[in-house]
């Protein structure tokens, strides 16, 4: 048996020893696959100049640090812009039955769950990226961007002032039901640029999610070329 092969991974990965620290440091390690990092590195490297990245659901930081990384490294000028709601998605909330706990746990409420998640988020980017802290916003993407189309506007958890430039590359990991991710990519649509990028997280064709569906979609969208899947989506405007 020839031995490379079984050891081969599965996706294209990149060979950064940061995201291998990283996976163990910062909460939610676990959410981020190396197939899109892969792709963000892609992205961030060939994305149009005078854009952002924009990503929607941040959780922890692990991706939010891990792109202000690929940002430093492929020495671009890009801001992070960011938002979560910070809401708790427990594991039977499809089922209609909704809890006021984290999963399993009766003594933690889910609220308390989620805001210690969200300083960890500020700790994160303010312990690896001090000098360039994402202009991340507490607000469901649809609030975001409510607020942004109508008054361009937003405070954010540091205290500044938040307009949203032109897109370049866009990270749609928050809601992941078809609706919310098909309401994500109208928004997101309207601020791209021409030539960015949009990444799909959970859209991978043996994903479940509503993510993987509205995926069909974009597959028909004259709008759009498909650039790579591994196993997620990653699209360039044209
Ligand atoms: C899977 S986690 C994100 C993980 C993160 N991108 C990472 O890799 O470290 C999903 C996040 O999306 C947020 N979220 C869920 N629905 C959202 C919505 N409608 N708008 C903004 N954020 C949302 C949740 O609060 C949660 O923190």
């Amino acid at each position: 048996m020839d031995l490379t092969q079984l050891f081969k991974p599965k996706y294209k990965r990149i060979n950064d020893p940061f995201f291998k620290r990283l996976s163990s440091s910062v909460l939610g390690g676990n959410m981020l696959l190396d197939g899109n990092i892969f792709l963000m590195d892609h992205a961030i490297k060939n994305m149009p100049e005078n854009s952002c990245v924009f990503e929607i659901g941040c959780f922890g930081g692990h991706s939010s640090v891990g792109l202000l990384h690929l940002i430093k490294k492929h020495k671009r000028s890009a801001d992070l812009y960011a938002c979560d709601c910070w809401v708790y998605e427990g594991f039977n909330d499809h089922t209609g039955k909704i809890e006021d706990h984290f999963d399993g746990y009766t003594s933690l409420k889910r609220e308390d769950f989620m805001n210690y998640v969200k300083a960890n988020y500020q700790e994160a980017v303010k312990l690896f990226h001090p000098e360039k802290l994402p202009y991340t916003v507490a607000l469901t993407s649809d609030e975001f961007f409510n607020r942004i189309n109508n008054k361009n506007e937003c405070i954010d958890l540091f205290d500044r002032k938040v307009k949203l430039p032109a897109i370049g590359f866009a990270y749609i990991d928050g809601g992941h039901s078809y609706e919310q991710c098909k309401k994500d990519f109208i928004n997101i649509d309207k601020h791209l640029i021409n030539k960015g990028f949009v990444l799909f997280d959970d859209s991978s064709k043996k994903m479940k999610f509503g993510s993987a569906l509205f995926i069909k979609e974009m597959m028909e969208n004259p709008g759009y070329e498909l650039i790579d899947q591994n196993p997620n989506f990653l699209f360039k405007k044209r």
